[in-house]
């Protein structure tokens, strides 16, 4: 059941999901797209807490690995078919500092 909600909400993020680099946009996305699991605010839902002082442990290489690759196994999932590297990469910033410059 978890997973089809997961599937789910997937697809819906696929759909709002395709061409994002303007700092708004990406920020809209984590809010609206990873909030739909993480919870608007991103202090968990479905999915954990992701505010900053939640990730203090990732830096930002390894925590956009975790956005692009998902996390096998779990409803987390992997971001690379909708997203660039170097997006993942802001939106791993604006999660460890809670703004994009
Ligand atoms: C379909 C639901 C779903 C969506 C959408 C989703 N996540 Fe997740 N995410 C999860 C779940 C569930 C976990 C916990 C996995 C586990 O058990 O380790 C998780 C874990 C994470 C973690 C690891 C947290 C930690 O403390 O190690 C990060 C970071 C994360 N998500 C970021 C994101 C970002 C950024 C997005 C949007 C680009 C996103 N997630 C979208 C469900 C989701």
């Amino acid at each position: 059941m978890l997973r089809l909600v997961a599937i789910g909400l997937f697809f819906c993020s696929a759909a709002i999901a395709d061409e994002h680099s303007s700092p708004d946009a990406l920020i809209r996305l984590v809010h609206q797209d990873c909030g739909s699991c993480h919870g608007l605010t991103l202090k968990g839902g479905l999915g954990p807490d992701i505010r900053p002082d939640a990730l203090s442990h990732y830096d930002v290489e390894t925590l956009s690995e975790v956005v692009l690759d998902g996390i096998q196994g779990t409803a987390m999932p992997p971001w690379r078919p909708l997203m660039s590297e170097t997006e993942a990469k802001k939106i791993a910033e604006y999660l460890l500092q809670g703004e994009l410059k």
